[in-house]
């Protein structure tokens, strides 16, 4: 199976924040983003695997800055790293500047997918190809990523964790 560029599983989604869509104090709801992320990141890993997908877990979300309401805002998604059958979707959050246009960076957020078969099997998919610095930044710390999101789910045995634990510990 040939592998593919992170570049060709990106997926940009641009929306207005809508007053139904925000907080008491007239900022987006926390819960509205993660859906928005979730349907992004969903594309850009179908793009990378041409397959059904379904979101395993979300492991990294940082509400660094708020969304006021009327914001249009813009989610970057690209596949970061391919496993056996998972994929890491690594997500970019802009709000547009109204006057200027300028786009500031407002979150980031990390989703892991599954591709499956129709009777929801893991199936496997190409690996990622890493190409831009950053890319292969997001690509190398991918790995533990996943072992630290297999470990808090009880998937993975902390001692079996590592790249995860060369973090921590010397060897
Ligand atoms: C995601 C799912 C397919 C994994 O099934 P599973 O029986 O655990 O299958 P496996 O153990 O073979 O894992 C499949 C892959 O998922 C990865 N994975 C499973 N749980 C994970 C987690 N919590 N974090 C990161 N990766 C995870 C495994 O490491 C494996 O990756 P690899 O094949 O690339 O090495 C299954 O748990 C599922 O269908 N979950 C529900 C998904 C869903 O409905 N999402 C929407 C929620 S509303």
């Amino acid at each position: 199976m040939e592998g593919k560029t992170a570049f060709q599983s990106k997926t940009i989604v641009t929306d207005l924040v809508l007053p139904s869509e925000t907080n008491p104090i007239n900022n987006l709801f926390g819960g509205e983003l993660l859906a928005r992320m979730d349907r992004a990141a969903s594309i850009a890993a179908r793009r990378h695997s041409r397959r059904i997908v379904v979101t395993a877990s979300v492991n990294h979300v940082a509400f660094n800055r708020s969304v006021p309401l009327g914001s249009v805002v813009t989610i970057e998604a690209k596949v970061s790293r391919a496993f056996s059958s998972s994929m890491e979707v690594y997500m970019d959050v802009w709000i547009e500047d109204r006057e200027s246009g300028e786009s500031i960076k407002a979150n980031e957020a990390i989703y892991t997918f599954v591709a499956v078969d129709d009777t929801g099997r893991p199936v496997k998919i190409p690996a990622l190809i890493p190409e831009t610095e950053l890319e292969k930044e997001r690509y190398k710390a991918a790995l533990r990523r996943k072992q630290l999101s297999l470990v808090l789910a009880g998937k993975m045995k902390p001692e079996d964790a590592t790249e995860l634990k060369a973090l921590f510990f010397d060897n």
